[in-house]
């Protein structure tokens, strides 16, 4: 059994699978491959796009989603997190979806379940599924070409955890990341080149990633009106206008702050083509963990000698 909760989880080839599989949902050819199968949503942090893609993914695949209410869950009396997953679990799910402000928290869960974990946001940490989405959306505009593209993402890039999986992710597959911010929004890591402005780096770039400021995140406040910072880091028709680049932001957009207006209805702003693909990514990320995965697993159990070792020990390797 795999679980979902940082991109490094799938190998390239797992990746590309994936998005042949999103292509063929994307072409509405959603079968009810997962009827029967029930997924549990545990959402500890404001969703809109990711809970309810999810849940969209999963019923088009013909599976039933709980959506557990967790501000009126037996938390509010006391229960920990992990008794809270213990007993979901003791209702067999086949998987569980989780988003937490704690860094780590979908993975010290592992533990305690017998279905896959899909982390749909831990803290600044990670946020693999919209990564993966991003990817699969560079992947379709540029025709599959994306060695050697480059990207600037810019903003927040300290406490976004959509830029941390990107960070990770893009260069696996040749695109040269780098990372535009204010220096209180910089990350604090030397692999990728880091930059004060747009203006520096546009005529370069072909892809530019937009960030929301995660004031959720904040301890302190930064600048004295979130104006102030777009003065620096709004996407304008002007940039539009400068160099040809896709424009992409993982919502939701803090309108005239990261994009304008007018941008948001650009051509080349793809942000709602972002949330289209992130039904068909997850539709196949489910279809990957909870078809796929648990196949290879109860194979590997079918395959145990009687001392509980693998008959064939390489099968352990997939
Ligand atoms: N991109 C993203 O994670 O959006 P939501 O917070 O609405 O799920």
């Amino acid at each position: 059994m795999k679980h979902l909760i940082r991109t490094s989880d799938f190998t390239k080839e797992e990746i590309f699978k994936i998005f042949d599989d999103a292509r063929e949902f994307k072409a509405t050819k959603f079968s009810r491959i997962l009827e029967g199968k029930i997924i549990v949503t545990l959402f500890f942090e404001n969703s809109t796009r990711t809970r309810s893609s999810f849940e969209i993914a999963a019923k088009r695949l013909g599976a039933e989603v709980v959506n557990l209410d967790v501000g009126t869950s037996s938390q509010k009396k006391g229960e920990t997190m992990y008794d809270t997953v213990s007993n979901i679990n003791a209702m067999n799910p086949d998987a569980i979806i989780i988003r937490h402000s704690v860094h780590g928290l979908p993975e010290s869960l592992i533990g305690y379940v017998d279905c896959p974990i899909i982390n749909a946001g831990d803290g600044r940490h990670s946020h693999p599924t919209q990564a993966l989405l991003d990817l699969f959306t560079i992947n379709e505009y540029f025709d599959g070409k994306t060695e050697g593209k480059k990207i600037a993402i810019v903003g927040d890039v300290k406490n976004s955890r959509v830029a941390g999986s990107n960070r990770r992710l893009l260069p696996r597959f040749g695109i040269d990341v780098n990372l535009v911010a204010p220096d209180c929004f910089k990350y604090e890591g030397d692999e990728f080149k880091q930059f004060n402005t747009i203006q520096e780096v546009i005529d370069d770039m072909d892809i530019v990633m937009s960030l929301r400021s995660q004031l959720e995140r904040h301890n302190i406040t930064y600048f004295e009106s979130l104006q102030e910072y777009a003065k620096d880091f709004c996407i304008t028709s002007e940039l539009m206008e400068r160099k040809e680049f896709l424009l992409l932001h993982p919502g939701p957009v803090n309108r005239n702050i990261d994009i304008t207006d007018e941008v948001l209805k650009h051509p080349r702003c793809k942000v709602l083509e972002q949330v289209t693909n992130g039904v068909a990514i997850r539709a196949a990320i489910l279809k990957k963990l909870i078809l796929e995965d648990k196949q290879t697993f109860i194979n590997l159990k079918d395959n145990l000698n009687e001392f509980g070792s693998s008959k064939e020990p390489f099968l352990f390797l997939i």
